[in-house]
């Protein structure tokens, strides 16, 4: 028997049974659960038991892993082996960090709607976050489809935007959460990169918005124009319509397209329960401008 696809919504969210993550899967099943993950944009595996390892196999299967970005956690010791995301309130021990830490700070930068590694000059394919512990109440994700909200724009809206750059950063998004002191380090190795604001999705040829709280700037705009811009679109790419929220079991996996949705975290007590949940990413074939055959803007020029 083939791999079960179950719909969530229409177009947009599915649920995929009769597979077993931990293992190779046979050839067909993996063509299904490409086939259904270009369709839809988020698949969710509930009951998977997976290693770390298993995890990562999986995630293989979609293109090379991108190593994360760890910010604030230069010689600092891991919980997790260095290809996986610690998308945790924990510490290196397995205990829950004090709220006034960096890292807890750093990663309430989630609770933003943002893509994964657009901050990256190649950024993101697709993540796939693993739930080990959720917490009895919160702690969910959202996810929002960006290619039904690029069909959504007024016409005039979409001229305005087709072929325009956004400057990302993830420390425009950690300055969008207050956060201004950062390693000089860190900040070397993650400068600012372009990224076009509307992309196509090769495997389907539908177009998508691409937009997050790591982009700052608009590129041949006044910033301050550029940034109620990008507002103004991340504003209609999260209305309700376009959202579906995720509330975790344990053991769910969860893999998305980077390319089309926006996603962020709710709140929870984050200083009563634990949540471990442990993300793979795996990276896109080349920067959205170059994808899209727009010229890369020079990114050290101002406007
Ligand atoms: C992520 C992320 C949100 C969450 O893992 O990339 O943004 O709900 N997670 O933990
Ligand atoms: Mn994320």
């Amino acid at each position: 028997m083939g791999i079960s696809v179950s719909p969530i919504t229409p177009d947009f969210v599915a649920e995929i049974g009769d597979v077993d993550l931990s293992r190779p899967l046979a050839p067909d099943d993996l063509a299904a659960v490409k086939q259904a993950f270009w369709t839809y944009a988020v698949l969710i595996f509930p009951e998977q038991r997976l290693s770390a390892e298993q995890h990562l196999d999986f995630a293989r299967q979609f293109g090379p892993l991108e190593a994360p970005s760890n910010v604030g956690k230069s010689g600092k010791k891991l919980r997790l082996r260095p290809e996986l995301a610690d998308v945790s309130n924990l510490d290196h021990e397995g205990s829950i960090l004090a709220r006034e830490n960096f890292l807890t700070a750093f990663q309430m930068g989630n609770r933003l709607w943002h893509t994964d590694a657009s901050f990256r000059r190649t950024p993101s394919l697709c993540s796939l976050l693993y739930a080990q512990v959720v917490p009895p109440i919160g702690g969910h994700t959202e996810f929002a489809d960006q290619r039904a909200a690029y069909d959504a724009l007024p016409e005039a809206l979409r001229r305005q935007i087709q072929g325009r750059v956004a400057e990302h950063s993830i420390f425009i998004s950690r300055g969008r959460m207050g956060l201004t002191e950062f390693d000089p380090e860190d900040l070397r190795r993650l400068p600012p990169v372009p990224q076009a604001l509307v992309r196509t999705i090769p495997q389907t040829g539908r177009k998508s918005l691409y937009v997050a709280a790591h982009a700052g700037r608009i590129f041949g705009m006044p910033e301050a124009e550029g940034r109620a811009l990008i507002d103004r679109l991340i504003a209609h790419a999260t209305r309700r319509e376009f959202v579906y929220t995720h509330r975790w079991r344990e053991r769910d996996l969860v893999m998305w397209d980077n390319r089309c949705t926006l996603h962020r975290g709710t709140a929870f007590d984050d200083a009563r329960f634990k949540r471990d949940l442990q993300r793979a990413t795996v990276s896109d074939v080349a920067n959205s401008c170059e994808q899209e055959g727009i010229p890369l803007p020079d990114t050290r020029q101002a406007g």
